[in-house]
């Protein structure tokens, strides 16, 4: 397998890097900037510079095309793309690189559909709106209503119809998979990034306030490369969307794990009260159905793990208190 990923130096693409290495499989980096910087939170430098690194912007689509045709690639991880808070700054450059640039990608997997065999994109959990807009009593699966409350989701929205279509029209298939709060190192931008930086202040023994509180769904990065990982080896037969789930809790719960993890806790992190836009209760039925079993980390491991890496990378110089801002 040659996987192209793009945005490949992110939290989730230095996460699939690694496990896709780990597995013997080709890498191909495709992003803005070399910046190998959350490769190095992630894994040894032995690994990491196993991946060879492509230049490019997933806006300009003739470039795409080229690279993945004269690099052979055989399947893509589509990852690219502004968060939350960049897609409100600037919503047109928000849908130049979220939609536009999606489009490229299944414009490149439509013209090398000889040769690229799969295509696996993130999606979000952000296509759904307000947890007060559904029904509270039962998980939602992916017949649920979406109704983003951001740019950011709408966008998400649309690659999905976008995907249907490229299917629809072209018999190209794809998996879109939607996480919710992905945290563990690298985790350092993005709405949800707050407790990923609650942990890493407490092994910089810096204070931190979480500026959100209420419920979520705690995805551990290292489960959702994983999942990217199995939808790229399992060849999609349509245009498919997947939640993921991994552990449902409210701020006041991931406090307290964190406190129990490292007592030190309670006198630097606080949290807020608002709770995020997005419906947390979603069910994962049908990616365990296709993909699974996947047992989600528990969020106590999951902290203690980050928290384990982040003192090491603190005493190697590779995090400071920089990172928290
Ligand atoms: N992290 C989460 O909690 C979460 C939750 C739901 C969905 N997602 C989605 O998963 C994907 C990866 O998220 P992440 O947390 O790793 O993001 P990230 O912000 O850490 O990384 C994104 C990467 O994309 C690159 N990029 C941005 N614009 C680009 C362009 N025009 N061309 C090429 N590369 C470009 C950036 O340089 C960066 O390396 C995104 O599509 C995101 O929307 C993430």
């Amino acid at each position: 397998m040659r996987v192209l990923i793009t945005g490949g130096f992110g939290c989730i693409g230095a996460w699939l890097t690694r496990a896709l290495l780990g597995r013997n499989y080709e890498v191909y980096i495709y992003d803005l900037r070399e910046d190998r910087r959350r490769m190095q939170l992630v894994m040894d430098e032995a690994e990491w510079s196993k991946a060879q690194y492509v230049p490019g912007d997933i806006t300009d689509g003739a470039h795409l095309v080229s690279v993945c045709r004269d690099l052979g690639i055989t399947h893509i991880a589509h990852l690219a793309a502004l968060q939350v808070p960049s897609c409100r700054t600037d919503p047109v450059r928000g849908a130049l690189v979220n939609v536009v640039g999606t489009l490229n990608i299944f414009e490149t997997a439509r013209q090398l559909s000889a040769q690229v065999r799969n295509l696996v994109y993130a999606s979000s959990a952000a296509v759904y709106g307000e947890p007060a807009q559904y029904e509270a009593d039962r998980d939602l699966d992916e017949s649920a209503p979406l109704r983003p409350s951001t740019h950011y989701g709408a966008y998400k929205v649309c690659n999905e119809f976008n995907a249907r279509a490229y299917y629809l029209d072209h018999k190209l298939p794809s998996i879109g998979i939607r996480p919710w709060t992905v945290y563990g190192v690298g985790r350092d931008f993005g709405m949800t990034s707050e407790p990923t930086k609650a942990i890493l202040a407490v092994a910089l023994g810096k204070p931190y306030r979480i500026s959100y509180g209420g419920w979520q769904d705690f995805q551990y990065a290292e489960d959702v490369a994983e999942a990217f990982a199995r939808c790229l080896e399992r060849p999609a037969q349509e245009a498919m969307v997947y939640n993921l789930r991994g552990v449902l809790a409210d701020m006041p719960t991931f406090y307290k794990l964190l406190t129990e993890v490292a007592p030190q806790a309670a006198d630097l992190v606080s949290y807020g009260e608002r709770q995020l836009p997005i419906a947390y209760r979603l069910s994962d039925e049908h990616f365990q159905r296709d993909f699974g079993p996947l047992l989600p980390t528990p969020l106590e491991v999951g902290i203690r793990r980050t928290l384990e890496r982040f003192r090491v990378l603190h005493a190697a110089g590779l995090v400071t208190e920089a990172d928290l801002a």
